[in-house]
């Protein structure tokens, strides 16, 4: 079985974001369970907290990531970037630089916005701090979701057919990229 963690980047209840992990639990083929870490009681990244010691919910983060195979984050997009709860989640994860669990972790990506750009440059910016403790982000596929509030139903259920269709086809590449299916060159 292929565990799989996803990470809501969105704290409120409501949340697009945490919709389209929900989605993606309902289209996960059988070989793949997705369970999902909420980031409500990750503290501000402080250097001199990290030096005394992981506090308890930072320490179940990265247990939880060492333990998946890989990572599914789900990202909005606050002011052209990132924001600063899935930012700080990652310094954290990314410390001690030499034993991070996120070097060579494999990570997915999408995001759900209200706006047009449906979260590309959050996205970006988000592969770009998982490159310093060298993860592994798939360039390809990744699930951009604009005008999120016509692709889901007042439940926050993932309704449109192509939405639902591309996270079906991420969570196929995470498991081509596991060496759990076939390459595309292999098939
Ligand atoms: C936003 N939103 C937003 N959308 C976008 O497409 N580009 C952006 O730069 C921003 N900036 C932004 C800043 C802040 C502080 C907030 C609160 C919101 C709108 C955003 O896409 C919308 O609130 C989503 O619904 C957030 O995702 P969740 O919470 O539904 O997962």
């Amino acid at each position: 079985m292929i565990q799989v963690l996803g990470i809501p980047g969105s704290l409120r209840l409501g949340s697009y974001n945490r919709g389209l992990l929900y989605a993606a639990q309902e289209l996960a083929p059988g070989d793949l369970e997705l369970e999902l870490f909420e980031l409500h009681e990750i503290p501000p990244y402080n250097a001199d907290v990290d030096a005394a010691g992981d506090p308890e919910p930072v320490a179940a983060f990265k247990d939880a990531i060492r333990a998946a195979d890989a990572l599914l984050i789900a990202t909005p997009e606050y002011n052209r970037g990132v924001p600063g709860v899935v930012k700080n989640a990652i310094d954290w994860a990314s410390r001690p630089p030499l034993g991070s669990p996120l070097t060579g972790k494999l990570v997915g990506l999408m995001g759900a916005s209200t706006g047009m750009g449906g979260t590309a440059r959050a996205q970006q910016q988000i592969a770009e701090a998982l490159s310093f403790p060298r993860a592994t982000v798939l360039d390809e596929p990744r699930v951009l979701v604009p005008s999120a509030y016509e692709r889901f139903d007042d439940d926050i259920r993932l309704v449109d057919p192509a939405t639902r269709q591309a996270i079906a086809s991420l969570l196929e590449a995470l498991l081509v990229a596991l060496g759990a299916r076939p390459s595309v060159e292999a098939a």
